[in-house]
């Protein structure tokens, strides 16, 4: 009888199928305002498919700090479900074989031909899906106030550097901080990835900072990128420091600074607080930087947690993809879509470019991976990027020393 017992509950534990799990925990960096809401898109989307959103939001632009608490998390042998990542970490974890191949919804959702090659080489692992791109956003951007400029007697966008520099300094003279920005590695490295782009051009950019060619990265072009880091450095306020991206934005939204360099999340605060582009403000390419983009481009991965949560998580792919949910993320984001089959019909003005210029970098070879967000060098190169460029934005190393310690770094 007990034997019988016994085989009947082997049986039935082999035979029957792992309960599923209609639930996600979703870790992620998205706690601004505009952010917060653009993710509650997907949330709201799951919700009605009967999935439950368990939130796991880890603040720090950049998601510096969300990635130190997947590695935690990894190595304690529980990771989350879903993560926002992009870059060179998903190819990083990737690597460890941790990540859950989502192929098979790949293949039915035709991604091999919507998502833009280069966005695809971080999606994919050894030929397989493995993460699903929720959005393209791009860091050469300037946000403009548009009353500042006004009452600071700038008439025109500025087309070179030195006009650029030409019209902050007319800001300061007007009495507003020229340029937002806060003080973080993060931060500091998104101004560089713009700088180096004006400075030196698709080229110097490609070979300093993808190929990390030694030449390129100690020639005295990457001096003068250095020299120009430093006229920025004249531009901000005395607060600066430690200042959260999102707050800069609002100095510029709230007419206190006239410009903030940054990627087009920035948008995502300014259309949140409804103003208006090219009424309110302005969203122009960092001058000398015309023609190219800096892109990073955020992904959702699913880490191996089980079969029971499978199928959550091939929704939760398939629902990243779906083209009305890209309109709707993406025109509260900022960014713009990680597919290439959407009309730009309901995007705004700033937008409207973006996809424009989107396409045009990729038909032209001009598109290159953010320095600063992970799509450029591997984590472990960018975090020695970051430190040189920090340390010499706060006017710790001089522009000499700087170009020695950019070269040691990507060795
Ligand atoms: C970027 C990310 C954006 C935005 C920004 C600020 O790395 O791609 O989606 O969140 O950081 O945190």
């Amino acid at each position: 009888m007990k034997k019988q017992l016994l085989a009947l509950c082997i049986a039935s534990t082999i035979s029957m199928p792992a309960l599923a799990d209609q639930s996600v925990e979703v870790l992620h960096w998205w706690t601004a305002g505009s952010e917060a809401a653009a993710l509650n898109v997907l949330k709201t989307n799951l919700e009605k498919q009967g999935i439950t959103w368990n939130d796991m939001p880890v603040a720090g632009g950049s998601g510096e700090a969300a990635m130190t608490t997947v590695r935690t998390r990894v190595i304690s042998g529980n990771p989350p479900t879903a993560v926002q990542m992009q870059g060179f970490d998903i190819t990083n974890w990737a690597n460890e074989g941790v990540l859950a191949d989502i192929n098979d919804i790949a293949t039915a959702g035709n991604w091999d031909t919507v998502v833009p090659t280069a966005i695809q080489a971080f999606s994919k692992h050894d030929g397989k899906w493995v993460a699903a791109p929720v959005n393209v956003h791009s860091t050469n951007w300037v946000w403009a106030n548009k009353a500042v400029m006004d009452k600071a007697g700038i008439t025109e966008v500025p087309e070179t550097w030195d006009d650029f520099i030409k019209a902050a300094e007319k800001v300061q003279a007007a009495g507003f901080i020229a340029l937002a920005h806060g003080g973080q590695p993060w931060q500091d490295a998104t101004l560089f990835d713009g700088v180096a782009l004006s400075t030196g051009g698709v080229e110097y950019y490609r070979k300093a900072f993808v190929e990390l060619d030694q030449d390129t990265l100690k020639s005295a072009t990457t001096e003068e990128v250095f020299k120009r880091m430093a006229q920025l450095r004249q531009l901000v306020d005395k607060d600066f420091s430690g200042r959260d991206w999102n707050v800069a934005s609002g100095m510029v939204i709230n007419e206190q600074a006239a410009f903030q360099i940054m990627g087009d999340w920035a948008k995502g605060e300014f259309i949140s607080a409804g103003k208006v582009p090219n009424q309110d403000f302005l969203c122009f390419r960092l001058p000398g930087t015309q023609g190219a983009i800096t892109y990073n481009a955020d992904q959702f991965v699913m880490f191996k947690v089980g079969d029971e949560f499978v199928d959550a998580q091939k929704k939760f792919a398939a629902a990243v993809m779906d083209p009305s949910f890209q309109i709707a993320f993406n025109k509260v984001k900022g960014s713009v879509p990680a597919r290439t089959d959407i009309s730009d019909s309901e995007f705004d003005d700033c937008a409207k470019k973006a996809m424009k210029d989107l396409v045009e970098a990729n038909t032209n070879n001009t598109l290159l991976g953010s320095i600063a967000h992970a799509h450029a060098v591997p984590p472990s190169i960018k975090n020695a990027f970051f430190d040189v460029i920090t340390r010499h934005f706060n006017g710790q190393i001089d522009d000499k020393t700087a170009v020695e310690e950019m070269a040691m770094a990507a060795q």
